[in-house]
């Protein structure tokens, strides 16, 4: 018995030791090595770290709505703009016992993206797993490299091209829609929301909307939920017996997500295996599967994979142009002077014709509007990464196991980079291309990140935006409605709290 007591003594010290560690001793030593060399930042709290100062600055900022400024940083990411106003551009925080060095100098910025080995893009959270697992956005090493080769081919070139008339078909779709509603409030993220879907489920996996619809819908409820809970505080331990509902909801997502994803796959294998197609096709998907079956070991890929990385393209192809498209419209809603330079150009190189590749790529002002867009309302909220080793960035010295995150939105705010009118919608800054836009020349535009892990679908995104402006302009022009309440709100991407509500008017008596 004594020995029984003994043992189970033992095993708690142990285990106490051990949680001090992690939970006092590690965050005191990072906080002093960083502190030493000037970082500085809000005081590591024991197990929760900023956790619960980041929510309560988070829940405040979501109550309260703006006028019509552009400058949403304090609001999207309230506890990032007062730590570096207090701290300066880098500080260090804390995610409960996990440090976080937030970058937003550009030299350090360009530094850390460019070195995928030093800075990797390190572990992610169970939310995040679901979502975006074993996908390109999260796997690295050979893996990355395997699956990178495949995403280049179909989202780059006269693939890409091809994909021209599938997105003209899903806008002709939602403009179909619009008939008749000029004059009546539209409410355009949603409206997008369906035809990103559609757009990214046509040209990627060769189905329609329906078919994704109830992907769609899982994953938007993974991403929610994934958002809310990217400040909250898990003790490995503990959270092994005791499953939040939000863990139990989104393990239930994780699962319904995986099945339907097999089924369309299984459809397309079908296909072949019935004779009515003699391949699995040539878009992402037919690519995928292909790689699935492929007899050389060396190439194949996983059905973990296989699953992974299109739930990948259905989030990321989706939520990200979503996003982007809403607050053009907003934007040129407001402006309407820029919304009528946008048509002017449209008509001018398409008449009322569709958009065709030739001409997507001579839509100046178009291409300066999206940036523009993209620096105030960027859909990405910060890119994390890791560092597994002891790493020089810039002057300082970093520890292991801390995590790095980059903040595009500071940057893309920074009067420093930007003048003093950083925070007024002026597409004209970029007229002359994106490296004359800044005073800065290293890294103070990145809205799809930089070097060898930035985005994938850049050229696939910026098309369809263009396309899908395009085709609005040659035929409306509208106005924001009264109705529209201004709350930018980071869930993942940036969405705006109860959409944008715009007023259409026909160009076109006829319509
Ligand atoms: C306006 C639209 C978009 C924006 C602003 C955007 C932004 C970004 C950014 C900032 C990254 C880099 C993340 C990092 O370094 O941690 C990224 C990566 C990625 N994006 Fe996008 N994205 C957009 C559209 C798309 C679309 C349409 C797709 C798919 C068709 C896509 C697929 C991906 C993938 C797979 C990666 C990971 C690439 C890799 O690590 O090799 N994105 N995106």
């Amino acid at each position: 018995m004594e020995l029984v007591i003994l043992v189970l003594c033992s095993f708690f010290l142990l285990a106490l030791i051990k949680f001090l560690y992690d939970y006092l001793w590690i965050p005191l030593r990072i906080q002093h090595i960083l502190n030493s060399q000037g970082i500085k930042g809000p005081p590591y709290r024991f197990i929760h770290g900023n956790n619960k100062e980041v929510d309560k600055m988070r829940k405040e900022a979501l109550t309260k709505t703006l006028g019509l400024t552009d400058e949403i940083f304090p609001k999207v990411q309230p506890h990032i703009y007062t730590w570096i106003n207090r701290y300066g551009r880098n500080y260090l925080c804390w995610n409960g016992p996990r440090a976080e060095l937030v970058i937003s100098e550009p030299e350090l910025v360009k530094e850390t993206l460019k070195n995928t080995e030093a800075f990797s893009k390190g572990k992610i959270s169970v939310y995040f797993d679901k979502l975006l697992g074993n996908g390109l956005v999260t796997i690295e090493g050979e893996k990355w490299v395997k699956h990178r080769k495949l995403a280049n081919f179909v989202f780059h070139g006269e693939s890409l091209k091809n994909m021209t008339p599938a997105v003209i078909a899903g806008v002709e779709t939602m403009l179909e829609k619009w008939k008749g509603q000029e004059g009546k409030e539209i409410e355009v993220f949603g409206e997008f929301r369906l035809l990103t879907s559609e757009v990214i489920s046509r040209t990627a996996f060769g189905s329609n909307y329906l078919e994704g619809e109830k992907i769609f819908a899982m994953l938007n409820r993974l991403s929610i939920i994934a958002g809310q809970n990217i400040h909250k505080t898990g003790i490995p331990f503990i959270n092994k017996f005791w499953k939040t509902a939000d863990l139990i909801e989104s393990e239930q997502l994780g699962k319904g997500i995986q099945e339907c994803v097999m089924n369309i796959i299984k459809k397309r294998e079908d296909k072949v295996v019935n004779g009515e197609a003699d391949n699995f096709g040539i878009d992402f998907l037919g690519l995928l599967v292909s790689a699935y079956h492929d007899s050389e070991e060396k190439n194949r890929l996983s059905l973990e994979d296989l699953v992974g990385e299109c739930k990948t393209f259905y989030f990321a192809g989706q939520e990200t142009v979503n996003s982007l498209l809403a607050w053009i419209v907003f934007l040129l809603a407001v402006h309407g002077d820029w919304q009528e330079k946008a048509r002017r150009e449209v008509l001018q190189i398409f008449g009322n014709q569709n958009p065709d590749p030739d001409g997507i790529i001579k839509l100046k002002t178009i291409s300066m509007i999206i940036n523009e867009t993209l620096r105030l309302y960027g859909p990405t909220n910060g890119l994390p990464r890791e560092i597994r080793r002891e790493v020089q960035l810039g002057k300082l010295v970093l520890p292991a196991n801390i995590n790095l995150h980059v903040q595009n939105i500071a940057l893309h705010h920074d009067p420093h980079l930007w003048g003093d009118d950083a925070h007024l919608f002026k597409p004209e800054r970029f007229a002359e291309g994106i490296a004359k836009a800044t005073n800065h020349n290293a890294a103070a535009f990145f809205p799809f990140g930089l070097g060898p892990r930035s985005c994938v679908g850049m050229t696939f995104a910026t098309t369809e935006t263009k396309i899908v402006l395009s085709m609005i302009l040659q035929r409306y022009t509208f106005t924001l409605s009264p109705a529209y309440v201004h709350s930018p709100t980071p869930i993942i991407a940036l969405r705006p709290q109860s959409g944008i509500q715009i007023i259409l008017e026909s160009l076109h008596n006829d319509a």
